[in-house]
């Protein structure tokens, strides 16, 4: 039984205009994704397809203005806003990918050992501070005072030591160096090697596929393909849908070739398939209605045309 699993989830914005109109800008909409323990779930896609919010949703922090609908299951059993609240930070931890998220008021050292599940909070903080190499003086410093590397291995150093068994972990290496990323992605590995559930957000596709078991290509809102992490070599044959491999072929170590136009904004969405206006396969039939996800080669796609 997968530990998670965000069936049809569709997110708004209540956005007002004039006085009391508003407009809906739907940001999330049909998607669809499951996590399994012991497996690392990496989510990759366009700036702006979702992938911050995926996580909020699953967390139960989005904005106030939002409004979703769909279904999330933690352990079988449906996540409602009161569970949200209850296995947040113990049973489900985020790495959020903004370092604002650290409380500005609090020394470092003791917003890490209020995250101890187990153990003496004191001892787990300092073995994991040595582990992210901050040293002993930092404890003592508040946010402000740390640089943004700094900033980022105690976000990290905070889900590590929350005893959690999902882990999301929404871009946690931005502005670190290789040694510092490759360490912080084996901790990640380690994690699920022990029958946590991972998801890792991420733009560096290269970095993630070392420690990858599955892949969702996120578009405009909505998942677009779910492929074991074999499928992402050579050309991208294997790839399912026409937008995950424009995206591995636009890598700098694969033809470098960019995906002409852009991305639809939530405000403009096409009425068939989201991809279609950019899509090479386009046909007439992808105009008219949204293809439906569907089982493909030990994958999955939303892409009436793949085969
Ligand atoms: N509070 C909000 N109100 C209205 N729209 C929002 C809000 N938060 C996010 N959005 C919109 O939702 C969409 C998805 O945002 P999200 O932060 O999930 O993107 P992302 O995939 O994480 O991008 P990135 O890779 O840049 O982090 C974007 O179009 C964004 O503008
Ligand atoms: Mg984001």
């Amino acid at each position: 039984m997968p530990i998670l699993e965000v069936e049809n989830l569709s997110v708004s914005f209540k956005q007002y205009t004039v006085g009391l109109k508003y407009k809906k800008s739907t940001v999330i909409s049909s998607l669809d994704v499951t996590m399994e323990e012991g497996e690392i779930l990496v989510v990759v896609g366009a700036s702006g397809s979702g992938k911050s919010l995926l996580a909020h949703a699953i967390l139960g922090i989005l904005p106030s203005n939002a409004i979703t609908s769909g279904v999330i299951k933690y352990a079988g059993e449906e996540l409602t806003p009161a569970r949200q609240r209850v296995l947040r930070g113990s049973e489900i931890a985020l790495i959020p990918q903004s370092v604002n998220y650290l409380d500005p008021l609090m020394r470092v050292g003791s917003q890490v050992r209020t995250s101890v599940k187990n153990g003496n909070a004191q001892a787990k903080q300092r073995e994991v501070f040595n582990r992210y190499h901050l040293k002993t003086e930092v404890e003592k410093m508040y946010p402000f005072q740390l640089s943004g590397g700094m900033a980022r291995r105690t976000l990290v150093a905070t889900a590590m030591v929350s005893g959690a068994r999902v882990i999301i972990a929404d871009e946690p290496t931005p502005g670190l160096d290789s040694a510092v990323i490759s360490e912080a992605l084996n901790h990640l590995k380690e994690f699920a090697d022990n029958g946590c559930a991972v998801m890792l957000i991420t733009h560096d596709i290269e970095s993630a596929l070392k420690i990858a078991d599955k892949i969702a290509v996120f578009y405009a809102g909505t998942t677009v393909e779910i492929s074991p992490v074999e499928h992402f070599s050579g050309k991208g044959e294997q790839l399912r849908h026409p937008y995950s491999k424009a995206l591995w072929r636009a890598l700098p170590q694969n033809d470098f070739i960019p995906i002409a136009g852009s991305q639809p904004h939530p405000n403009q969405l096409p009425s068939g398939c989201l991809f279609a206006p950019r899509c090479e396969m386009a046909a007439p039939d992808c105009e008219k209605v949204r293809p439906v996800m569907r089982n493909l080669r030990n994958g999955m796609v939303r892409c009436n045309h793949a085969t």
